[in-house]
């Protein structure tokens, strides 16, 4: 595979279209979606799912997000219970994946899934992502497009930050609506779990399932729920009423100081999870320790402080 500085374009149609042909040869393609932007390659392509782990130097037993335009799609690779497809014709297209059953002997990378029997499928609704699968004809296997461990990226820019080289191309399509990735629901022989908090809130999915139950501590349930991830540089302190000496404030709601970044002046949620990634990597650049003030737990709270927590976890910790 070429190895060269990879190249921004903005996604207008001749843009999509060249990189639906690089996803069809075998490249690798990075795409806004309505999360963060994600490092996208053809899902039935063994080695071109394999160059997606190499560039991001992500441990082969984390699983990848397959990427479909709708049901149909889905079913072609994936077995959906009665409430997988009540949640995905909810939700979709949308910030919810499913991690459902593979179907055996489909075209569906064995890598993708890292090996397990299972597959955690979406259809996103940023319509740049809606139209690279539609043309590329085939499931997209995209993690978020940072290098394992650190900051998803929610602009371009960002994306481009963290891979010098090693991508076809970067489709820019500006900043990420929604700014925090998608929830990931699994399911067990008692019904559905919560396996990542994210941009569709708990309770709204809580509408369709009943109550969520949280998955017991087991290696194997989500292998992408280590402790430290989504980390800066700097150091985080987490619920801090203002910043000691030496660091920077990230603050939210009407309580913050003047002249600190906010996330939200108006303690709104969805503004908070929309510039929280970029937030954390303008006080990365800046300071070498960051306060953050708290966040209320409801509604995208949940996974705003879920990857808060792990940003603030001690590196290295499984
Ligand atoms: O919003 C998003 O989900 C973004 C955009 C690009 O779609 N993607 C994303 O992908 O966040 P990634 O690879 O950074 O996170 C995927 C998560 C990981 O926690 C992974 O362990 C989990 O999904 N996952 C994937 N396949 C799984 C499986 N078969 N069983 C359990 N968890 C799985
Ligand atoms: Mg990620």
């Amino acid at each position: 595979m070429r190895t060269h500085v990879s190249t921004v374009r903005n996604a207008d149609a001749a843009a999509i279209s060249e990189a639906a042909k690089l996803i069809r040869e075998g490249r690798l393609v990075a795409f806004p979606t309505e999360t963060v932007y994600g490092l996208g390659a053809d899902a039935t392509n063994g080695r071109a799912v394999a160059a997606i782990f190499a560039v991001k130097k992500r441990p082969r037993i984390n699983p990848l997000i397959v990427h479909v335009k709708d049901i149909a799609q889905a079913t072609q690779y994936v077995v959906f219970s009665g409430l997988a497809r009540e949640l995905a014709e909810a939700f979709w297209p949308g910030p919810l994946t499913l991690v459902v059953p593979r179907k055996a002997d489909r075209a569906l990378s064995l890598l993708v899934s890292a090996g397990l029997d299972t597959v955690a499928v979406r259809a996103p609704s940023h319509p740049v992502a809606m139209e690279l699968i539609a043309q590329a004809g085939v499931p997209l296997a995209a993690p978020s497009a940072n290098p394992s461990g650190s900051v998803s990226p929610t602009r371009a820019r960002h994306v481009a930050d963290g891979f010098g080289s090693g991508i076809d191309m970067i489709l820019d399509g500006g900043h990420t609506p929604i700014g925090i990735e998608s929830t990931v629901i699994g399911f067990d022989e008692d019904g559905p779990l919560m396996l990542r908090p994210g941009g569709v809130p708990r309770e709204t999915i809580e509408c369709v399932t009943g109550p969520l139950k949280t998955p017991c501590k087991g290696p194997v349930t989500s292998p992408g729920q280590l402790s430290s991830h989504y980390a800066p540089h700097a150091r985080l302190r987490l619920n801090a009423t203002r910043a000691e000496a030496g660091e920077a404030l990230l603050g939210f709601g009407a309580a913050a100081p003047a002249g600190s970044l906010n996330l939200s002046p108006s303690g709104d949620l969805a503004e908070a999870a929309a510039n929280l990634f970029a937030m954390l990597r303008t006080l990365d650049a800046e300071a070498s320790a960051i306060a953050v003030m708290p966040i209320p737990a409801k509604g995208l709270g949940e996974a705003i402080n879920d990857r808060l927590k792990r940003a603030a976890a001690p590196r290295g910790t499984p």
